[in-house]
């Protein structure tokens, strides 16, 4: 059996810098036409310069030229009318929004997202047709975070009807309805929020290279997610967040948030799909949702899975970056890429 998907994107992801951006960016550039690179490195990809040095390292890593990295600016205190004007002019169309403090690389975040200088920043985005991305969790209990960010989501969705929202990463079921009523607010859901939830971080022994942010909540949200992902809702787009840390870092005292799934995610997206007889929907989700939301090209890239056994390697690595483990390192899925 088997199984094509044209011009798949993934529009949620973190590559890091060199040397880990040299590790892990053929697991997405092979398989994928492009993808929405994060700008959370340290210091932050704020400004246009920034972000066209960051996309030459990344297109030299990648060594695959059916690949895009779709460039984002962090959204910073310094980020004015001016800088965008220029960034959106030299091909960058995204922003992503990272409230202060809330994840991995959220320190220079914004700390009063509601203040006058972000909306205005905000009201150039609309003005350009940049899109703006957002990690949307409050500071509050960490099962509530999501649900907490909604009266911004509706404040700012509100505020600029013209201004396309993405909410990162949905993990709580009653995101759902708030994407779905506002005609500006769209969604991207990850792998891991569709299949997992709070019992395989702490449901028996401690598994740190489950833990991300947001955290992973209960099996009713994982399961309506779930239902969203395997419909192919058209408001709803693939975003990994795969956010490779190395493995010394997750499993210490203060483990980093962040589950690294790129080398898995097409074959693991393919199996869950296949269970729930929805094969045919998996193409929807993982390109078209992408290119009509985002307008982004149908390139001739086609992926080519197949029904034979694939086992997710224990970790993977090297000299320059040591040992990184993957989502579901050890396990078996029954779709692989065909070679
Ligand atoms: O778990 C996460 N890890 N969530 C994020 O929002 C950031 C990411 C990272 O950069 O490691
Ligand atoms: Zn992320």
């Amino acid at each position: 059996m088997q199984l094509t998907l044209q011009s798949p994107y993934d529009m949620h992801l973190h590559l890091r810098d060199t040397p880990m951006l040299e590790a892990v960016a053929k697991y997405t550039a092979r398989y994928f036409s492009g993808a929405l690179v994060m700008p959370n490195l340290n210091p932050p990809v704020d400004c246009l310069d920034l972000a066209l040095a960051y996309k030459e390292r990344i297109l030299k890593a990648c060594g695959d030229s059916t690949f895009t990295p779709l460039m984002s600016l962090y959204l910073t205190e310094k980020l004015d009318r001016a800088q965008l004007k220029m960034a959106k002019e030299a091909g960058i169309q995204f922003i992503k929004l990272y409230p202060k403090g809330a994840t991995t690389g959220s320190e220079s975040g914004v700390s009063a997202i509601l203040a006058p200088k972000v909306l205005e920043v905000l009201e150039v985005a609309q003005d350009l047709g940049v899109i703006l991305s957002i990690h949307g969790e409050s500071n509050g209990f960490v099962m509530e975070r999501e649900a907490e960010f909604h009266s911004i989501f509706a404040e700012l969705a509100t505020t600029f009807p013209r201004l396309k929202i993405i909410f990162e990463h949905l993990s709580d079921h009653r995101s759902i309805a708030l994407v779905e009523k506002y005609d500006n607010l769209f969604a991207t859901l990850t792998l891991h929020h569709i299949t997992l939830s709070l019992d395989d971080v702490i449901g028996g022994a401690l598994n740190p290279h489950c833990f991300c942010k947001p955290i992973l909540k209960t099996p009713k949200d994982r399961d309506a997610l779930l239902q969203v992902a395997l419909s192919a809702h058209s408001k709803f787009s693939f975003g990994s967040d795969s956010a490779p840390h190395l493995q010394a870092n997750k499993e210490c005292a203060k483990g980093a948030a962040g589950i690294f799934s790129a080398p898995l995610l097409l074959p693991a997206l393919a199996e869950i799909f296949d269970a729930h007889h929805r094969l045919e929907n998996l193409e929807s989700f993982v390109a078209h949702n992408a290119q009509r939301i985002y307008h982004l090209p149908k390139t001739d890239k086609i992926v080519r899975l197949t029904k034979k056994s694939f086992k997710v390697a224990d970790s993977i690595g090297g000299d320059s970056i040591r040992s990184v483990v993957p989502l579901f390192a050890g396990r078996t899925f029954s779709w692989d890429y065909e070679c």
